[in-house]
């Protein structure tokens, strides 16, 4: 049952709320409000994706009116917004998401070393041949490659269904989720409203960080494209983890400690989980980097989210969404794109005319297991 709120009022950092049936009060900072409406100016009323570009948000951004009634609490801000907020959810939140601190003594992040971390376009590459792949040596030169770079192309794949099966079937098998086995992707689907299906620009994310368990791998297979532009931008994700460590201990740290929540919301379908941005296991070493602002789920309203928690998700953000760290990847009837979404951010440039794509995921531990079988990284 949601919690009540009994009054609201704007205070120096930010709004002051009084809350619950005692005399319990918490003081929201400004720009979590400001970055946590649920009004349609801040999320799609259908699929609540965000639409708050929380990294544009000033800094000291300041609420200058404050409206309280009928459960809802209305915010107009000092760079021109308004935002709206439902008062029991934020009640909740106060009461359910706060989150300690939990101490890590050693706050390295180790990279394996047999990957090669990149920064940016690296030069020309050369695309696989599908007809390599059936060659001695062929699959494991590719799984080498997407095992050391992260991602690999392939030309000359058929067209249709069971073309991307065989080749899943060189790593592992398809993992079906709520998108189904393997899945059709062109504007204008409708099946599913998740922004992928747009033609607009897509900033680079990991997909599905609102699985407990993401796939770890994401296949596309180019069927049909005329137009310009729907270029698929990658970034290594590793690479900005690594550097960002090496410019910013403390915030690389802090993306390793707390959860940060994700949701997927259709009919019928309310997915939700939670994990750190850069999820390490109990040695220091690096696992997946999870970032996907668009499907971020509310945080916990505490300073510390103003201080550390959100200072260090814009400063991962920064790296990534630098173009010099980007490669950008043109698509051709017949291309397939397979990268690790444990480790890569994918996006996409806003594109005219048609494209078809099928596409599917894999999981990770079967490209692991793959990798050790092929004997490519030590059993
Ligand atoms: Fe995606």
């Amino acid at each position: 049952m949601a919690t009540r709120i009994r009054y609201a009022e704007i205070v120096d950092r930010g709004v002051r709320i009084g809350f619950g049936s005692d005399e319990r009060v918490v003081e929201l900072p400004s720009r979590w409000l400001r970055d946590h409406g649920d009004g349609p100016a801040s999320v799609d009323p259908d699929t609540l994706q965000r639409r708050v570009d929380t990294f544009t948000i000033p800094t000291d951004v300041e609420p200058l009116e404050l409206a309280f009634g009928d459960g809802r609490l209305t915010l107009r801000w000092s760079d021109g917004s308004t935002t709206q907020h439902d008062a029991g959810s934020l009640a909740d939140l106060i009461e359910d998401r706060r989150r300690p601190w939990p101490p890590r003594a050693d706050r390295t992040i180790r990279i394996d070393s047999d990957l090669e971390l990149w920064v940016g376009d690296s030069g020309p590459f050369s695309p696989l041949s599908a007809d390599s792949l059936d060659e001695a040596d062929g699959s494991r030169q590719m799984l080498s490659t997407l095992h050391r770079r992260g991602w690999v192309m392939i030309d000359g794949v058929d067209a249709g269904q069971s073309a991307v099966e065989k080749l899943v079937e060189r790593i592992g098998y398809v993992r079906r989720t709520i998108f189904g086995d393997i899945w059709e992707l062109a504007p204008g689907l409708t099946e599913h409203l998740d922004s992928a299906y747009a033609d607009t620009d897509l900033e680079v994310h990991t997909d599905c960080t609102y699985s407990h368990d993401a796939p770890g791998l994401l296949l596309f297979s180019c069927q049909e494209r005329d137009g310009d532009g729907g270029e698929s931008v990658l970034v290594d994700g590793f690479a900005a983890a690594r550097d960002l460590a090496a410019e910013s201990p403390d915030l690389a740290d802090a993306l390793t400690r707390f959860d940060y929540p994700a949701r997927y919301v259709e009919p019928g379908v309310r997915l939700l989980a939670e994990r750190p941005p850069l999820r390490v296991d109990a040695s220091g070493r690096l696992r997946q980097v999870s970032f996907n602002n668009y499907d971020r789920a509310p945080m916990f309203p505490v300073d510390m989210w103003v201080d550390t928690v959100i200072r260090a998700y814009s400063a991962f953000h920064d790296l990534i969404a630098d173009p010099a760290r980007q490669i950008r990847l043109g698509w051709k009837p017949g291309r397939v794109l397979i990268f690790n979404n444990w480790r890569l951010l994918h996006g996409r440039t806003a594109f005219t005319g048609g494209r078809r794509f099928l596409g599917c995921y894999l999981n990770h531990e079967d490209l692991e297991s793959r990798l050790r079988v092929e004997g490519i990284v030590g059993a």
